[in-house]
């Protein structure tokens, strides 16, 4: 039995354990390799390939291929091979399913139990996404883990003898897909989130866009044809862009051949030429930090940059120069990369035993513990190093902006970058005389305007007795627990009438639709 941290990302997974000696350790896939491409081909119905074999196969057929899953977690958008529609979380579950496999193949015993992590800007759906993901390759899920935590933990307890003093660590995770900049403050025996923010569909996938661009627009001025538009073709300038970014972080020169329609082009590009190209996608990046520190500032939580102590650059596309350049000229400080390809899962493994420890702890019920293999001996070694998280996203309330018209507005309870637990309050009036019941609609996120945020459920105060006056005051009170479930209670106070809900995770998917793509899993092969 063993427990591991699966880094899920956008374009490469990574699964880690803890050793003997509770240090991480990367576990190799069947290719010997430290990370897998999240890449999934359909081989047939039934035969799907994942990985190392599946990206190299995406160029000859890349209809039967689905990558940048995470991109689409959450959402209802499909992808459809041999006449069945797929959704994220059930290619998801592919991935999932092969790294649980290798994983099990070297470790030579069966995985009880993962964390698996998230970019901490995910929201309730990708994340309950990510869950049912996992539910369906029959994985349990210990926690749903923020990339930077994970990256923090594994960085501050990797130093010998752990941080002795309090840091400002800034974390700079720019991945395949996604971008976050998170504020930790690490001490010897503590991780806390200060601040979380980024941009979910910023990623090096789009810094391959861009040279993507630049040779198309190459090709066409001397062949009049954009190789883009023939998916074999578009899918091998994609695989040789990708190739000439990570050429450029070593060398001040590469070139990308591009074959399309009978021609062949080959374009030359410069690290200077790349930096500019893509000089308005780091520019993003270099706002947001921006932004965090300034939060942080106005919160009163930092004086400015000066206070931020050190800058962890981690995800793969922070190797590329002019990461490493901006941030230097930014923090004044000379960044840190930090195992960038593997801190996620290897601090996501050692989350996995503290988490399951402090449960355990917690409820006073080791069974659980025996049940993932992990003994006293192991309990004694683990880290006591206690995590505390901020909340992504902010949560609302729905209600009228004033009696006489019927516009709605987002009144926010608990805001985005409050430390978990958090709670909320307010108090709302009914809007006429005689109400005999209230709705409750919860919204995630922080505009005023109920349209830009996300409906995450709702629930009714019923039985209200006759007679209650108009303007009658019902308090409500959100909970955000540590594992992100949310809890709502509302009173109507004069009589005390009340309902109390936890939010069904919505997802989109019912138990049903989870067994149903666990078991066409199950019917599948997947290598
Ligand atoms: N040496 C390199 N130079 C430039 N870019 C690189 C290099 N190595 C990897 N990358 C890029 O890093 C990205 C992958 O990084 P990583 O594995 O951290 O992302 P991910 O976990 O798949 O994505 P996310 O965290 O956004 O979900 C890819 O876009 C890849 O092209
Ligand atoms: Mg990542």
């Amino acid at each position: 039995m063993a427990v591991v941290g699966i880094d899920l990302g956008t374009t490469y997974s990574a699964v880690a354990t803890l050793d003997e000696m509770k240090k991480p350790l990367v576990l190799l896939n069947t290719d010997g390799g430290n990370y897998t491409p999240s890449v999934v081909f359909f081989e047939s119905e039934k035969n799907i390939v994942v990985g190392e074999h599946a990206k190299n196969t995406s160029e000859v057929y890349p209809e039967r291929v689905a990558q940048f899953v995470k991109n689409d977690m959450g959402s209802d958008r499909t992808w459809k091979f041999f006449g069945k529609a797929y959704r994220p979380e059930e290619i998801s579950a592919m991935i999932l399913q092969k790294l649980k496999q290798d994983a099990e193949a070297v470790l030579e015993k069966p995985i009880t139990g993962a964390v698996i992590t998230v970019p901490a800007i995910f929201g309730e759906a990708q994340r309950n996404a990510t869950r049912d993901a996992a539910k369906i390759a029959g994985l349990e899920v210990i926690a749903i883990l923020e990339e930077p935590v994970a990256a923090a933990l594994n960085y501050g307890l990797a130093r010998a003898g752990g941080i002795k003093e309090t840091q400002n660590i800034l974390v700079y995770d720019l991945g395949g897909g996604t971008f976050d900049v998170t504020i930790m403050r690490v001490s010897e025996n503590s991780v806390t989130m200060l601040y979380t923010g980024g941009d979910r569909r910023l990623g090096g996938k789009l810094w391959d866009d861009e040279i993507m661009g630049y040779v198309a627009t190459r090709f066409a001025e001397r062949h009049g044809a954009d190789p883009r538009d023939g998916p074999d073709s578009r899918q091998s300038l994609r695989l040789a862009a990708e190739n000439a970014k990570r050429q450029l972080t070593q060398k001040e020169k590469a070139a990308i051949k591009c074959d399309h329609a009978g021609n062949t082009e080959r374009v030359e590009l410069t690290r200077e030429q790349f930096d500019e190209l893509t000089a308005h996608l780091l520019k993003r990046t270099e706002t947001a930090c921006d932004l965090a520190v300034a939060e942080l500032v106005e919160k009163g939580d930092l004086s400015g940059w000066d206070d931020i102590h050190q800058v962890l650059l981690v995800g793969g596309s922070s190797k590329m120069p002019q990461v490493t350049k901006m941030m230097q000229r930014l923090s004044g400080r000379e960044p840190k990369l930090h195992e960038p390809d593997l801190a996620v899962a290897k601090g996501a493994a050692l989350f996995s035993e503290m988490e399951l420890l402090r449960v355990a702890q917690l409820t006073g019920d080791a069974a659980n513990l025996q049940r993932h293999g992990i003994g006293a001996h192991d309990a004694a070694l683990l880290p006591k190093t206690k995590v505390t998280r901020v909340c992504s996203f902010a949560l609302g309330n729905k209600c009228l902006k004033s009696r006489s018209t019927d516009e709605y507005v987002n009144e926010v309870l608990i805001q985005k970058n409050t430390t978990l637990p958090a709670k909320g309050k307010g108090t709302f009036y009914t809007i006429r005389p005689d109400q005999r019941s209230v709705e409750i609609i919860v919204l995630e996120g922080d505009d005023p305007d109920p349209e830009r945020c996300i409906e995450l459920g709702k629930g009714v105060i019923t039985g209200i007795p006759s007679g209650l006056p108009d303007e009658s005051p019902v308090e409500v009170t959100f909970e955000l627990t540590d594992e992100s479930v949310i809890r709502v209670t509302a009173i109507e106070t004069m009589h005390d009438t009340r309902c109390d809900f936890e939010l069904k995770r919505k997802t989109g998917q019912t138990a049903m639709d989870i067994r149903q793509a666990a078991d066409d899993l199950a019917r599948k092969t997947i290598e």
